[in-house]
């Protein structure tokens, strides 16, 4: 669970490059995600770059989705955001389940990180982890460091939904970000043929490639850093998704994970008194270090594997063009990314967090 906190800083690490500044169109976003306490980074850094966000979305990726919904909402109110609204998705995915994935598991060998799926464990929960397992529409208290919601996540229409209607209000200027599972998008592509096309582009985080050796030659945390939960957790909506017409994809692939914040970053955020540099600072996820420094994409075809019976079911696996089989497109894959401006854009945005009262 100690990555979690850097899961989020991929997002902004495609925002990063994929966010385009002096731009005179409004640059829309509906960021999906499986939110928890550190996890309002992507958004504050988005709201820091001038993107409207419309709307947040949760998904079951790490935890399940009514948690999450319940952390974004939490975070937003810590922060005077909740002018933001946050729309439930889809709470299980298309048609993994717990005890099917631990079921694989047993034939292929154990993830380190298990993310909702890993086994319940209700001293965790006490000690303030997010529910796994079990029944998947109970709230874990003890996990609302950020403190407990007053507000709802509006329920007026589902995510998937909501950024059907969203594209068709902005067509072409709408981002799909997505930091967690792909079912809603996976969904709202099902739902409405012209859903990938109208948007302006998807960005995710996951998808890792060449993982499988640091699986086997790295140290277990390594390891954890290359099990690739978001996409391992719907593997169905992950194919869907990644293989949609987008006019573009962007995925941030193993390299925020490793662009961890030094000491020296978190007190440096620490000297500013807000909400969301406090909480940031209290987060014991966040001792980490910077490896990277340049930019670093390919345009690759990918693919995702489908098949239960794989030993890589839920992971993609890359093509060159020539190669590519059918049925698949090319997407923006980013293997490094520009740490210093990254870490620039993150302590800007949590020492100078946006709030309502500068959205309006
Ligand atoms: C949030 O709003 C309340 C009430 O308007 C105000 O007292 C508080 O200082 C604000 N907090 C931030 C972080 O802006
Ligand atoms: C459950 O969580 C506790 C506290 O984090 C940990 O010590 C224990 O090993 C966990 N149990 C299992 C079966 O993983
Ligand atoms: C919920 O969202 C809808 C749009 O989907 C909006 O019309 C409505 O005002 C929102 N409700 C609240 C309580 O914010
Ligand atoms: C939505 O939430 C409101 C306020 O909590 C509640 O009154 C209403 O019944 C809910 N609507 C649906 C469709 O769940």
């Amino acid at each position: 669970m100690h990555w979690t906190a850097c899961f989020s800083l991929l997002v902004l690490a495609a925002g990063a490059i994929a966010a385009p500044h002096a731009r005179a169109d409004k640059h829309y976003a509906i960021m999906d995600n499986d939110w928890y306490t550190a996890g309002f980074v992507p958004y504050l850094i988005a709201l820091d770059g001038d993107v409207d966000i419309l709307g947040l979305a949760s998904d079951t990726a790490n935890s399940w989705q009514r948690q999450g919904a319940l952390h974004a909402v939490a975070t937003l109110e810590a922060g005077n955001l909740s002018c933001i609204p946050v729309y439930a998705g889809a709470t299980w995915p298309l048609i993994n389940t717990p005890e099917r994935f631990q079921a694989w598991e047993t034939i292929h060998g154990k993830l380190p990180w298990e993310g909702a799926f890993a086994p319940e464990n209700k001293t965790a929960e006490a000690e303030g982890n997010d529910p796994t397992s079990g029944n998947p529409n109970r709230f874990v208290k003890a996990a609302f460091r950020e403190g407990y919601p007053k507000g709802k996540p509006n329920n007026s229409t589902s995510a998937a939904n909501f950024m059907v209607e969203m594209v068709h209000k902005y067509p072409g200027q709408v981002s799909i970000y997505s930091a967690g599972a792909l079912t809603n998008i996976a969904l709202a592509v099902r739902m409405d043929p012209e859903f990938a096309s109208l948007a302006k582009q998807l960005v995710i985080m996951g998808g890792y490639v060449d993982l499988n050796m640091l699986q086997a030659t790295g140290s277990i945390m390594l390891a954890d850093y290359q099990s690739d939960i978001n996409l391992m957790i719907d593997p169905e909506a992950s194919k869907i998704a990644l293989t949609a017409d987008f006019p573009s994809i962007t995925i941030a692939g193993n390299v925020a994970n490793q662009v961890f914040p030094s000491q020296q970053f978190v007190d440096e955020v620490k000297t500013a008194k807000n909400p969301y540099a406090e909480l940031f600072s209290k987060s014991k996820y966040c001792v980490c270090r910077f490896e990277f420094t340049d930019n670093f994409a390919a345009l690759v075809y990918l693919d995702v594997d489908t098949s239960y019976g794989s030993p890589n079911y839920g992971n993609i696996h890359v093509y060159q063009k020539a190669l590519a089989p059918l049925g698949i497109r090319q997407v923006n894959y980013i293997f490094e990314v520009d740490a210093d401006r990254l870490t620039q854009r993150i302590k800007h945005s949590l020492m100078h967090p946006k709030t309502c009262a500068d959205l309006a």
